[in-house]
């Protein structure tokens, strides 16, 4: 039987199938790099989501390490290549948060379209800005939707519900397979030039942002973004710029550069929703990965 290390919170449904398949689990949410490095020193397996980074030293703390899990879709807070090179496999759970990502996508366009957060800073505030706070529908609006996976899809048949035009930018899938769920394919340059709403899904791809001040600047001034998926898909600093010169109208970001954000630019910006990585942050979404990430590691320890 195994011994697994949990460096941040996982949902109980996801425990209790580490601990009735006999493992050994040993909590550390919560607790330093230092302490989550010690008790690797005896772990045959590592749970993470997204805030620890599991990189080359990390790794290197544990020794016995077989197999590290991340509750969540995408792997890109592990250092993939080290953990090759140390023999021990990468497991994620991309299926779980699908439905929790997409519905955040909607919570943030609708509140930058309908101005909730100003809003309500407006009633308590008493300045009661009714006025002002004109907002605009989806209803008939392009979706530009970058990254047609799970979460893109299920934003697909989401903004379908709410009447908007979609349109896609994806290199892994054919303009046929995009029609069949409603989504006329563009390259990226026309997807950011046509599109009332910009929605990125895409993982986190090379080393610089997929959106900078170039394509930002073919976005329309009316134009607004919304980011659910990775921080670093973003230039906050060209971003922050582009809202404060009117080049675009809004952006409402759920994850950034760095977590927590203490110096973005993206702070001070004007007509910005920002959330705290809350797109998986459900209690659905959180009992399915833990469920889905905890299977995979007993099934590794019952193959191998
Ligand atoms: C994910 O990649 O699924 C999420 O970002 C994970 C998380 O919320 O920690």
């Amino acid at each position: 039987m195994a011994t697994i290390v949990i460096a941040e919170t996982l949902a109980a449904s996801g425990v209790e199938t580490l601990k009735a398949a006999g493992h050994t689990v040993h909590d550390l949410s919560g607790q330093s790099r230092d302490a989550i490095a010690a008790a690797l020193g005896g772990a045959d397996a590592l749970i993470v989501r997204s805030q620890v980074k599991v990189d080359a030293a990390l790794i290197a703390a544990g020794p016995r390490l077989r197999i590290i899990g991340r509750a969540g879709v995408g792997i890109d807070n592990i250092d993939a290549v080290a953990a090759e090179r140390a023999g021990i496999l990468v497991v994620n759970a991309p299926d779980g948060n699908t439905v929790a990502a997409a519905e955040h996508t909607f919570a943030l366009l609708l509140a930058l379209a309908r101005h909730v957060t100003s809003g309500d800073r407006s009633v308590r505030d008493g300045t009661w800005a009714r006025a002002t706070l004109k907002g605009f529908e989806l209803r008939g609006r392009r979706l530009g939707i970058v990254g047609l996976g799970r979460i893109g899809r299920a934003v697909a048949a989401r903004a379908t519900a709410f009447g908007m035009l979609l349109l896609g930018s994806d290199p892994m899938v054919s303009p046929s397979d995009a029609a069949s769920f409603g989504v006329r394919l563009l390259p990226l340059d026309l997807l950011l030039r046509e599109s009332d709403v910009v929605t990125l899904h895409t993982p986190a791809v090379g080393t610089s942002p997929l959106i900078g001040a170039a394509e930002l600047a073919k976005m329309q001034p009316h134009a607004v973004l919304i980011n659910v998926a990775r921080g670093s898909l973003v230039d906050e600093r060209a971003l922050a710029a582009a809202l404060s010169s009117g080049g675009i109208a809004g952006a409402a970001i759920d994850v950034y550069a760095t977590e927590p954000p203490k110096d973005s630019p993206l702070l001070a910006a004007p007509n910005t929703v920002l959330t705290p990585h809350l797109g998986a942050q459900t209690s659905d979404a959180q009992i399915a990965v833990a469920r889905e990430v905890a299977e995979r590691i007993c099934d590794f320890f019952r193959t191998t």
